[in-house]
């Protein structure tokens, strides 16, 4: 694990919430965009070398809306910046870890990523992201 790559917050109002993070405490919201496929609406801050993105679920049918019907606005998730996702999958399997996916799916930005269970790991889903180029240079 290299970094915490971003933290995510399930909100039911994107600019409502933005009026805090942004408005409030000053962080830098550098996009919204919608994510059709994951069914949110994301904003994504700069909070120094990590991210915040705030969740706003497209229906209570996704699975962000689900959430917030169950257990209200909250933490989401936790993403680690890592390496090399197969070889942290495989470790994970080699002890038992419980993971929702087991291989790698595509995410944003091409990014390839893998949730981890909260069953394992104190309550709070975990999200695992390899960046398609992680030693790019910066534009
Ligand atoms: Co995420």
């Amino acid at each position: 694990v290299k970094r915490i790559d971003h933290i995510a917050i399930a909100v039911n109002n994107l600019e409502e919430s933005l009026r805090f993070y942004q408005d409030a405490l000053g962080l830098d919201c550098f996009t919204i965009e919608t994510v059709a496929e994951q069914g949110v609406r994301v904003a994504k801050l700069n909070a120094g070398n990590t991210h915040i993105e705030l969740l706003e679920p497209l229906s209570p049918e996704t699975p962000v809306g689900k959430f917030l019907t169950k257990r209200g606005q909250g933490l989401h998730h936790i993403c680690f910046g890592i390496d090399d996702i197969e070889q942290e999958l495989n470790q994970l399997k080699e002890k038992q870890t419980k993971l929702i996916d087991e291989t790698p799916k595509i995410g944003a930005g091409g990014a390839k990523i893998a949730f981890v269970h909260p069953a394992a790991t104190g309550g709070v889903l975990m999200e695992l992201s390899e960046p398609q180029h992680p030693h790019a240079p910066h534009d």
